[in-house]
């Protein structure tokens, strides 16, 4: 051990009380005395590589609950310790910033509510929070059963003409259509037409992507930065994407105005019932860059996030007929025909579960990433400030000792009149939307959009995979970005698509979808 150990130890030998040792080696004692964190050491090579935390998981099993992952001068904490995770996000969360991401995503979510880190953070959070109240999400459960209607009728088309159907891009399409009219107002109607905004938003997604595994940031070098096309057409995307953002703000404003409707805790204009307009109403105070910052971020926060966990849920149903048809059994006692209202959404119980168990298994974003911004205590290990942590969600939510049979898809592991599970009643084991002051904020908003959006699938339709689909793979490398999953791509392996053909009715009159996965 270190020479302050071996001291203590000397001392303690020759007679001196435990207590008096205590409270002079806190004095004496630095960073030396606290065991080392195991290391693993990788190239960058290993990370940026697709499945990226395939290999975490797998080093996870060799080094434990946290280790520190080296390529040449640089370093990661990986943390998979549903302790050590609390500890970072809830208890001392103050002593930690959102580091590389706000780096990352400062192009495109400025000081938004994600990255935003400190006072900011803390104005802003307050500011927003109050707009997710009950009645508004009451509200959005019928633009959850609109939009998905318009997607029902599209599958119906397709089934009709015996098409395959690629699910991911319209999951993603639905919850596009779904965050543009839950946040500002506006109708992308993206399921229908291919808008030159529409394209923007993907555009800009998917340089956040890029931009979050570059070994070196090539959107700063000076030259480069005017000449390359890539960032020229991101440029011009994000022009677009503002102009249309001030252009909603402004009408916004002009019917703030000229309402008569009196601001309270729980206001809503029906018209109108968007995150936007509320703060408008609210007589928040703040710039406009702050404000389109905090919708971007709003954006994207439930789009792509929402639409991954869609695709994963019914990749996952396509693969157990038995999980598929205890949901269906449940989806046509409690709704029948109808939208589902807010009242349903205590009664899809195990619509509910199913979507709980898709995020265990699929968690969007797999990764939280934090710095610390002062010393602390890990553990058993001292840390240093500045140091880049990854919490592994994906880890812990697979952790073989703590899950029963962890890679297996089982809603049933959640009792059904049991809580619904999250972090603080499953210890920081369970964190799909993460934890403590930073948590999401629009969980409660997403849980329902996605609870309705099978819940009305599953009623009309069955879904399997295509014949001669190629294996489903991930794009994992895609991951460490918190927020964005690519969305259609032709050089890497993707996520779950599903193809449709084959329409048969079985006696519910349900029709078949058969998915697949493509590249
Ligand atoms: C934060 C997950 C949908 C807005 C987060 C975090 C997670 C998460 C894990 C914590 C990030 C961290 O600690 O670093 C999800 C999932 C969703 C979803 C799985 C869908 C299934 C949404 C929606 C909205 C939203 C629909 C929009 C209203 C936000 C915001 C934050 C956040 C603004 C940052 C909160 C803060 O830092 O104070 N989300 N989210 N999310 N989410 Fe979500």
């Amino acid at each position: 051990s270190s020479f302050p150990g071996q001291f203590r130890n000397g001392l303690s030998k020759l007679g001196v009380p435990d207590e008096v040792l205590g409270f002079l080696f806190k004095w004496m004692v630095g960073p030396e005395d606290y065991p080392r964190i195991p290391e693993a050491k990788g190239s960058i090579g290993a990370i940026r590589s697709e499945a990226f935390f395939i290999p975490l998981y797998r080093l996870y099993l060799t080094y434990g609950g946290i280790f520190r992952l080296i390529f040449g001068p640089k370093s990661l904490l990986i943390v998979s310790d549903p302790l050590i995770a609390k500890h970072i996000l809830k208890d001392n969360s103050k002593a930690y910033s959102k580091g590389i991401l706000a780096e990352i995503l400062d192009f495109v979510m400025g000081k938004g509510l994600i990255p935003a880190d400190g006072e900011i953070w803390r104005v802003r959070r307050r500011a927003i929070v109050p707009a997710l109240h009950q009645k508004f999400v009451g509200k959005m459960i019928s633009l959850f059963g609109e939009a998905t209607d318009r997607l029902c009728i599209k599958l119906d088309v397709a089934a009709s003409d015996g098409e395959d159907v690629e699910m991911e891009s319209l999951f993603s399409r639905l919850t596009l259509d779904i965050i543009g009219k839950a946040v500002f107002n506006y109708d992308f109607d993206s399921l229908k037409v291919d808008t030159g905004i529409v394209e923007a938003v993907y555009t800009v997604l998917r340089e956040a992507e890029d931009r979050s595994v570059a070994p070196i940031p090539f959107w700063e070098i000076p030259i480069w930065k005017d000449i390359s096309p890539k960032l020229k057409k991101v440029n011009a995307a994000l022009k677009l994407i503002n102009e249309t953002l001030n252009n909603l703000i402004a009408i916004c404003k002009r019917m703030v105005d000229e309402e008569e409707l009196q601001f309270h805790e729980e206001y809503m204009n029906e018209q109108d019932p968007s995150i936007l307009h509320f703060l408008l109403a609210s007589g928040d105070d703040v710039s406009s860059k702050q404000l389109r910052d905090d919708l971007m971020t709003m954006l994207i926060a439930g789009h792509e996030t929402s639409a991954a966990v869609l695709t994963w849920t019914f990749y996952l149903l396509s693969k157990e007929p038995s999980v598929m048809a205890k949901l269906q059994n449940e989806v046509d006692s409690v709704l029948g025909d109808r939208f589902p209202t807010i009242d349903d959404m205590k009664k899809l119980k195990y619509t509910t579960r199913v979507i709980n168990e898709s995020l265990r298994l699929y968690p969007q974003p797999p990764i939280l990433i934090r710095r610390s911004l002062e010393e602390d205590t890990l553990g058993k290990y001292r840390i240093k400030r500045g140091e880049d942590i990854f919490i592994s969600v994906w880890n812990l939510h697979r952790c073989p000792s703590h899950w029963e049979d962890a890679d297996k898809f089982n809603p049933e592991r959640w009792a059904l009149d049991g809580p619904n599970p999250n972090e603080s009643n499953q210890n920081f084991s369970y964190l799909p939307f993460g934890g403590g002051p930073r948590k999401c904020i629009g969980d409660m908003f997403a849980t329902f959009e996605t609870v309705v959006a099978v819940a009305m699938l599953v009623r009309r339709f069955d879904f399997q995979m295509a014949l001669g689909a190629p294996p489903v793979s991930r794009n994992d490398n895609r991951s460490n970005n918190s927020y964005n999953r690519r969305f259609e791509d032709d050089s890497c392996a993707k996520e779950t698509t599903f193809n449709h053909h084959n329409i048969t009715d079985d006696n519910c009159g349900r029709r078949f979808i058969n998915n697949h996965s493509n590249d």
